[in-house]
């Protein structure tokens, strides 16, 4: 199947599957236009043509063929615009040159196209097993007085409604320039009602849901903290007005980068919008010397005309089955106990082995020790840095600890925080200049804690030996990668003055070679991201990283809403989530054990509590959830998600997980505020098949069409504020 063509006569690629279509056109032999992005077309036959119109205060450039006071790069729709030829938007590319100027211009020089999907130097990116899965275009850009070429790759997959796009900058030119911007992608949409989607949050409240119209102006939503937040998630999505969770056209956008990102929207003078992300320009500057080149990250463009939840759907699989990797990629993932909530730093071995005991009476699978069995680490404000067992804590050591989990036939995991040093550590100590620090600034401390400096390698070489020398010793299933600050001070002590602007991003580029490093190798190990909770939950940690903890809240209730959030870009098998103790150690909530479960398996499912406090009818709840979640896990983890009713519109949510072949589903109810003589509430699923026949918790019977278009009652009636029911739902032949 050819899914990249190029029309000569015409000048206009066309990217097409099945069900998507992508046209660039080349106005004037010279600049890369943006003309569609949707529903698949067979045949392009010019309706979208920029009309010649001469607009006033648009000026026309120079240079070009025919210059004619009706072109104009200020009004026309463009793929990857520069700055200074008469286009007042945003521009996706700036680079200072010698000479003070930040003028470009990029015009078409050639294109190829490739099969399959060349990786990203250094980055991490989605990826095809097979080349026939996908195409690439690479368009080459010039801007023949700096001799610079700039390379724009465009993937479609086969069966994706996805565009993975980057771009490459090279200079070929005999002198340094600066890069200060460069997106991965830019898009101009015709102007059209558009609202935008985005996922703000804060620490313990990651990942709310903000939809708005668009309105002339731009709107930036960014990260300078360093990594990609919990304030600003790297996504957003342009949708139709009326689009809802299953009708209408959602386009979304994620950047696969752990660092500053900027998400930029701008709707011009005639309400034109230009999309672009990328790295944040804010913080950054890149010399790019004689016969190098610059790599953004990648950034994923995704269709749908079946509203949200196809948008969801497509970044769902997509993200699952061609961004993340390792033999944990698509395996059933183990139900873990981790003993934070449950010690804190207050514990010893035999603690430890208390909890471990009554995990295992219970079917828990994986015992995860967290933070403070290391250095000198019996508070917070002390030990980071310091990669060695405790043994005051741990009287025969984490091997002792690995030793006894394993005799229960549970798996072993462990709490890292890598990036970090604490000023109390031996590490700090002997090398202080390890940490990002200004010279003659004072250094900021969040949670009493530094940054390393990761864009070193030295530095990054000494925090992996410590780490080999526990994995190579001590047997390890899992790992927590933790990070509990953002950057200050961003400065790097054996980088040069003008280096300065780049060390944010080489942070990230340190990182990644390091997680590189460590996952292929130890690639037995399941991974999983956190960030003081859900402040790294992106598509490029997850490249090495197949789950992440979604928030430190673990309250049920909050839950929903992170949970909620959290599914419009990011696949089930992503989210850590686990029963905690009430009151909630975050909200004071009290809530039943029941709703806990129900919200926790609706993702990667786990416990953070002391279970040998629990009594024996708990524990009955808990055996109950245990083995109800490895029967249905596969679907739980890996079935398709519907989101059915929203806890950002109402007291009720709602979800449902269906398997490939409609035969299997479990659809959750959840409601928060009981409702005094209150209606009696319908459920409708989605994702059914209608012609097909169902039976309900091993009762009733329903055809597929009647459980979609007509729904259950929830009755028997619940009862008191956060209930939640449970519908498991079974194809009978
Ligand atoms: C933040 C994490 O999100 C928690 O789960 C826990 O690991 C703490 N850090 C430990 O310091």
């Amino acid at each position: 199947m050819t899914l990249i063509t190029f029309d000569e006569n015409k000048q206009i690629f066309h990217l097409s599957n099945a069900s998507i279509s992508y046209l660039i056109g080349i106005e004037k032999e010279a600049y890369l236009s943006h003309l569609y992005f949707g529903k698949a077309i067979k045949t392009y036959h010019d309706g979208r043509k920029y009309p010649a119109i001469n607009r006033s205060f648009s000026p026309n450039p120079d240079g070009i063929p025919l210059k004619t006071r009706d072109f104009s790069l200020d009004t026309i729709l463009q793929e990857m615009p520069s700055y200074g030829h008469g286009d007042f938007r945003n521009p996706a590319v700036q680079i200072k040159q010698v000479n003070g100027s930040s003028i470009t211009e990029f015009v078409y020089d050639s294109y190829e196209i490739i099969f399959g999907k060349p990786e990203l130097d250094g980055l991490p990116a989605t990826y095809v097993e097979d080349k026939k899965e996908a195409e690439t275009l690479v368009i080459t850009l010039v801007d023949k007085l700096l001799g610079l070429k700039l390379k724009l790759s465009y993937t479609i997959y086969a069966n994706r409604d996805v565009i993975a796009r980057n771009a490459l900058l090279e200079n070929n030119g005999v002198v340094p320039v600066v890069i200060e911007k460069l997106a991965s992608l830019s898009v101009d949409l015709p102007a059209q009602d558009l609202e935008l989607i985005s996922l703000p949050g804060r620490h313990i409240k990651e990942r709310e849901i903000e939809r708005q119209p668009i309105q002339r102006g731009t709107r930036i939503i960014d990260s300078k903290r360093g990594t990609s937040s919990h304030q600003a998630n790297p996504f957003i999505a342009l949708v139709a007005p009326k689009t809802d969770e299953l009708t209408g056209i959602a386009i979304g956008l994620t950047l696969v980068y752990s660092g500053n990102h900027e998400m930029l929207i701008e709707q011009d003078q005639f309400s034109q919008t230009r999309v672009m992300a990328g790295i944040n320009p804010f913080g950054f500057e890149w010399e790019l010397g004689s016969n190098a080149c610059f790599q953004s990250p990648e950034a994923l463009l995704v269709y749908s005309d079946q509203g949200i939840n196809g948008m969801s759907q497509t970044f769902h699989d997509l993200l699952q089955t061609r961004l993340a990797r390792g033999r944990y990629r698509q395996a059933e993932r183990p139900i873990l106990i981790n003993n934070w909530e449950a010690t804190y730093f207050d514990f010893d071995a035999d603690k430890i082995k208390s909890i471990v005991d009554s995990a295992a009476d219970l079917g828990i699978e994986l015992f995860v020790l967290d933070d403070g069995w290391f250095g000198k680490r019996d508070e917070d404000t002390s030990g980071l840095g310091d990669w060695i067992e405790n043994t005051e804590k741990l009287k025969d050591g984490l091997q002792g600890i690995a030793d006894y989990v394993h005799q229960k036939n549970m798996s072993f995991g462990l709490w890292f925080e890598p990036e970090m040093v604490n000023a109390d550590s031996d590490l700090f100590r002997e090398h202080p200049d390890y940490a990002l620090q200004t010279p003659g600034r004072g250094m900021s401390t969040s949670r009493d804690q530094y940054v390393l400096d990761f864009s070193r390698q030295e530095v990054r070489a000494e925090i992996t030996k410590q780490m080999r020398a526990i994995l190579d010793t001590i047997d390890i299933d899992y790992i927590k990668w933790d990070m509990n600050r953002h950057l200050t001070e961003v400065h790097s002590s054996t980088a040069g003055a003008a280096h300065q602007g780049e060390i944010f991003h080489r942070y990230v580029l340190g990182l990644y070679e390091m997680l590189e490093e460590l996952t292929t190798e130890y690639d037995h190990i399941l991974w999983e991201g956190c960030s003081g909770g859900g402040g790294r939950f992106d598509a490029g940690f997850l490249h090495y990283m197949p789950q992440s903890w979604t928030s430190d809240n673990t309250d049920a209730i909050e839950r929903l809403d992170i949970q909620y959030g959290t599914s419009l870009l990011y696949p089930i098998s992503s989210m850590g989530a686990h029963v905690s103790a009430v009151p909630n150690h975050q909200t004071y909530r009290e809530t039943g054990l029941e709703i806990r479960g129900d919200v926790a398996m609706s993702g990667i499912f786990g416990y953070e509590l002391n279970l040998q406090d629990m009594s024996q009818t708990e524990k009955t709840v808990v055996l109950e959830q245990v083995a109800f979640y490895k029967i249905h896990r596969k679907l739980l983890q890996y079935g398709k998600f519907y989101r059915l009713l929203s806890p950002f519109e109402s007291n009720q949510t709602a979800w449902i997980f269906v398997n490939d072949d409609q035969s299997q589903a479990i659809g959750f109810y959840f409601r928060k505020y009981a409702e005094s003589a209150g209606p009696l509430r319908v459920i409708k699923f989605t994702g059914l098949a209608p012609d097909k026949t169902y039976q309900v918790n091993d009762d009733a019977i329903y055809g597929g069409d009647e459980l979609m278009s007509i729904g259950l009652y929830i009755y028997p009636f619940l009862e008191g504020d956060y209930q939640s029911r449970k519908f498991v739902i079974n194809e009978v032949k």
